[in-house]
Formats: C-alpha cells, sequence, structure tokens
C-alpha cells in the first residue's frame, strides 16, 4: 500500500492542513507536513482550500426495502401503518437477487457520497429469513466499500404472533451484528416492555449491541424508551445501547420528557433521530395544528446524551425519496427541527460525523494521526457551504485508497449580452 497526500484542506474547526496517509493510516495532519513530490501525481489530492471531514457514517437504514418504492403501491396516507402494509405485500414474494441488486445500488450511492459505515436493520419477522441472511451476506460482498452492520430488526412485533419469537431467536443465531426490537408494534404494553427485555436478554447472551426502533408513534402514551433506559442502567449496557426515532418524546408533557432525557443520560443510551423519515411520516393523524414529531435532539444533547443523525428509507414505502446522502438527512433535519442557526452548524457535523460513528462502535475513526486513512474532501469552504449545497463529495478516501470521485456541475448563464459560467459559491 503506498501514502496517499491531501494538501491544503479546511478542516471543520477551520485549520488549513495538509493530510498524509501511510500504510491505510493517518501518518500526519498539519500545516505543510506532506510533500506531494514524494508521491505519484494520482495519489496526491489538492483541495486548495476544500472541507474535509473524517468518512461520513450511515446509523441507521433499510436495505432491505430500499429501491421498493411504488412497488406493489405507493404509501397514500403517508402513515408508518401504511408503510408496514406495503412492505409486507412486497416481502411475500422477496428474493435474495432482488435484496442484492437493490442493496448494492444504494450502498454504492452511499459511498460515492463519503460513507464508509452503515447499520442496516434487516426484517426478521419475514418467515424464510431472506432478508436477514441476505444482508448478512451482503457484508462481505460491498467490504471494498463500507463496513456494514446488520440488525435483526422484528418489523411486526416479537411476541405478536407465535413464530416471530422463533424468526428473531433465528435471526440472531444467523450471525447478525445488532439486536434490535420494535415495542410499540407490539399488541399491548405489556408485550412491549417484555419485548425490550427480550432485546436485552439475547444481546447480552450473544454479547451484542442493541439498537430498538422505540416510540415511533405520535402517541404520548408510548412509553418504551424509559424502559430501555432502565434496562441498561440495571444491566450496565447503555454504551452500546441505541434507541431509534424516540419521536413520541416530541409529545410527551414536559415534565414526563425530563424524565426520560435524564434517564437516557445516566444510561449512556444513545438516540438516533432520523428526519427524512420521521418528517413525512409523524403528524400524519393530525388535524391541525399537525405535530412535527420529532424527537428533543436540543434537550438530550444538553443532557450529555449521544445524537445520532440517520437517513432511515432510500426510496422505500416509509419515504420515497432520497439518493443515500446523509447531507439530505441533515438539510432536512435544518428545518425541520429548527436547526438553521449558525451555531447549530456544528452540532449538524458532530451528530454527521462523531456521533454516529459512536452509534456504530467504529474505532480508529477521526481526522489525526494514528486514525483510519478515510476522509472526505467536499466542494465547498467549510461546513455551513458543504450544508447550503449539500456540496458534492470531490474525493472519498478509505484506507488510504479513492472509493470514489464527483466532479462538480457545471453550469451556464446565458444572458442577451452575454453567457458565462456560474458558481454557487459566496
Ligand atoms: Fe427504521
Amino acid at each position: 500500500m503506498s501514502d496517499y497526500v491531501v494538501t491544503d484542506a479546511r478542516t471543520l474547526a477551520g485549520d488549513r492542513v495538509d493530510i498524509k496517509i501511510r500504510d491505510g493510516a493517518i501518518a500526519a495532519v498539519g500545516p505543510d507536513v506532506a510533500d506531494p513530490g514524494s508521491v505519484p501525481a494520482d495519489r496526491h489530492f489538492a483541495a486548495d482550500g476544500r472541507l474535509v471531514t473524517p468518512p461520513l457514517v450511515e446509523p441507521h437504514l433499510h436495505l432491505d426495502a430500499t429501491g421498493t418504492a411504488g412497488d406493489p403501491r405507493w404509501n397514500q396516507s403517508g402513515t408508518l401503518a401504511e408503510g408496514i402494509d406495503i412492505w409486507a405485500d412486497y416481502k411475500e414474494g422477496i428474493d435474495a437477487d432482488d435484496i442484492i441488486e437493490r442493496a448494492t445500488r444504494t450502498v454504492e450511492w452511499y459511498a460515492a457520497h463519503g460513507v464508509t459505515r452503515i447499520r442496516t436493520h434487516a426484517d426478521a419477522t419475514e418467515p424464510s429469513l431472506t432478508t436477514v441472511k441476505t444482508l448478512c451476506a451482503l457484508r462481505d460482498t460491498v467490504a471494498d466499500l463500507v463496513d456494514l452492520q446488520v440488525v435483526a430488526f422484528p418489523q411486526d412485533g416479537i411476541l405478536t404472533r407465535e413464530r416471530n419469537e422463533r424468526l428473531f431467536r433465528e435471526a440472531i443465531e444467523a450471525g447478525v451484528d445488532v439486536v434490535g426490537a420494535i415495542p410499540h408494534n407490539e399488541h399491548t404494553r405489556e408485550d412491549g416492555v417484555a419485548s425490550v427485555q427480550l432485546a436485552c436478554d439475547l444481546a447480552e447472551e450473544h454479547a451484542l449491541p442493541l439498537d430498538l426502533h422505540i416510540d415511533e408513534t405520535d402517541d404520548p402514551g408510548s412509553r418504551f424508551t424509559e424502559v430501555l433506559a432502565s434496562e441498561a442502567i440495571k444491566r450496565d449496557i447503555g454504551d452500546r445501547t441505541t434507541a431509534s426515532h424516540a419521536t413520541a418524546m416530541h409529545s410527551y408533557d414536559n415534565a414526563y420528557a425530563a424524565k426520560v432525557v435524564s434517564l437516557l443520560a445516566e444510561s449512556g443510551v444513545s438516540v438516533v433521530t432520523n428526519p427524512p423519515d420521521n418528517a413525512v411520516l409523524q403528524g400524519s393523524y393530525d388535524d391541525y395544528p399537525r405535530r412535527r414529531g420529532h424527537t428533543r435532539i436540543d434537550q438530550l444533547q444538553t443532557a450529555g446524551v449521544t445524537v445520532g443523525l440517520g437517513h432511515d428509507s432510500v426510496l422505500d414505502p416509509w419515504y420515497h425519496y432520497g439518493v443515500g446522502d446523509p447531507l439530505d438527512a441533515a438539510f432536512i433535519l435544518i428545518h425541520y427541527a429548527h436547526m438553521a442557526g449558525r451555531e447549530d452548524v456544528a452540532t449538524l457535523w458532530e451528530m454527521l460525523t462523531e456521533a454516529n460513528a459512536a452509534v456504530v462502535g467504529a474505532d480508529d475513526y477521526g481526522l489525526a494521526a494514528g486514525t483510519e486513512g478515510s476522509l472526505v474532501v467536499y466542494e465547498a469552504t467549510d461546513g455551513f457551504d458543504a450544508l447550503r449545497r449539500q456540496a458534492p463529495r470531490r474525493l472519498v478516501l478509505r484506507d488510504g485508497e479513492p472509493i470514489a470521485e464527483t466532479a462538480p456541475a457545471e453550469t451556464t448563464l446565458y444572458r442577451t449580452d452575454e453567457s458565462r459560467a456560474l458558481d454557487f459559491s459566496y
């Protein structure tokens, strides 16, 4: 493996640095630490002041359903429940080749956008478990682009029918990386609590982390996040446990929300918010005013809870849009969560990078000597500019090797007296 050199890049903190990569790891970061003459021309990228960040991380995705939007029908009501019904019809005829084709395409889109780690959920209530087995096998076939983690995700509930608990256990035995659950989709409050405890039991038994879809509803009576946080405290597993969505927290009264936020902080459980899906799914049963149905990012962060930022769906029955770009999710969050302030820029990037990396348990992560030789250079001057323009990823480097490059689009503006190239920088 040979050296790779990036010169004159701008970090999120605003520092202009060179980055020298040797044997797949960062050897040095700082002003004038790299000599472009020491490497062949195709091993040098002159960033010329463009933004550089560590690689992006997708902490919450559904690769078994990706690319199925509109098949067999579109989600007309916009509800989570209709999405689950449509997916139930689709997965009846699902086969491995179909999943591989759709999932691989989405993984490639992610890689092109600078993502080198993806945590995907796999439906563990699909009776043949083709979903789980195929996504587990996909880990190897996409390993040159991304590290893929597979969550055993019991979409239709674990205790809702007898066979689902058996399938859930089989899915975990099949070699998944993470244990999931969906307590708000169980039939009763009691079954929801039992499903959280069962997921925790199995995670401990198999020494696996947990990532639960939890309280993804506008029902303020949905109170399973407190159960997960409590179990995490008692079992001391908070640092490898994630509460995904937790949108009911939006609708809790403030006194109860304060209790849950405090419990999460004490437990060490991280939260992942998924703005593309929850921006369109939540509030679907409301008249006006229509709730946004978002988890309480600011309160959680103030309390010290790690909050990751996921996309959740790309082209599926729950969210019809998407190109596999975490900056799309961030752009939605800016508007949806009132995070358009200038000081929110740093928070958004912290969520996209360090927080997401913490959720998936990434080690060797960062942009410093000794960390992995992976990074992203953007067609942007700084973090604000990259979010504003959802800037093309000029270079995606993984372990010192380029995995994607994007040339920026060229626009020509025609006016009556002139035509000229137009750019959108400021
Ligand atoms: Fe999800």
